[in-house]
């Protein structure tokens, strides 16, 4: 049985390498973030983030969350984005999407024979003893502008798009920030991970690269 680990900041290309492993290998996959952000959607659509107690209603929402409904493009927006980057250092609501994540990994690998989870701490703390860990970064404007992109925005002026992109950096360091900082398992390579920047090669050749590591030592 494998267990592939990939962690990574936003848009380095985590999620599509996850993907595309996951086609090859005929592995199930989860994006952890979507647990993140499906908690923070659930927040924002029921207006409780001003609330006190934020920690013990996203708890809530962590509790009854359902991992086949994770499939909704309203996840991806910036506001819940941001949101899920600061709900992410509770404590408790760690404990309780870190089980759902285990789970889906024990029961998976046993069905499939691997299995791969992308995320912040999986080489880390879900899955410390991953037969493979990748971490995969890459430049903050790159990255900003991959999410640009993804967004299939047109704009009318070039300065709009540059006003855009500079937000898009903003939102992304603030959340790298958050990320790497928080005292329960921050963003940080795994020792024994594989770092990865894709700063300069696109997403064909990242796959390249993993599955050339994979199956030298499978
Ligand atoms: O897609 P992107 O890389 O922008 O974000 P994501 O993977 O969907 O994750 C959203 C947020 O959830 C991250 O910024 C982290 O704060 C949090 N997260 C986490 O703390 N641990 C994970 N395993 C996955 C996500």
């Amino acid at each position: 049985m494998i267990e592939i680990a990939i962690d990574g900041t936003a848009a380095s290309g985590k999620g599509t390498l996850g993907k595309k492993l996951s086609d090859k290998y005929s592995f199930p996959y989860l994006d952890t973030g979507m647990l993140y952000r499906k908690v923070a959607h659930e927040l924002i659509k029921n207006n409780k983030v001003n609330t006190t107690g934020l920690e013990k209603t996203s708890c809530h929402y962590a509790m009854i969350l359902n991992l086949k409904e994770l499939k909704n493009k309203n996840l991806r927006t910036e506001d819940v984005s941001k949101l899920a980057s600061k709900i992410a250092t509770f404590q408790n609501l760690r404990k309780i999407l870190n089980n759902k994540q285990k789970e889906f990994n024990n029961s998976n690998k046993k069905k499939f024979g691997g299995c791969i989870l992308d995320g912040r701490d999986i080489g880390t703390t879900i899955l410390p003893n991953a037969d493979f860990k990748f971490f995969i970064t890459a430049s903050l404007e790159v990255r900003a502008k991959r999410r640009l992109l993804e967004k299939n925005i047109s704009f009318l002026h070039e300065n709009d798009e540059k006003c855009m992109l500079q937000t898009f950096m903003n939102n992304m360091k603030e959340r790298d920030r958050l990320d790497s900082n928080r005292k329960i398992s921050p963003l940080v390579p795994a020792k024994d991970a594989y770092v990865i920047d894709t700063t300069s090669i696109n997403s064909e050749e990242l796959l390249s690269q993993v599955v050339d590591i994979i199956e030298r030592k499978k």
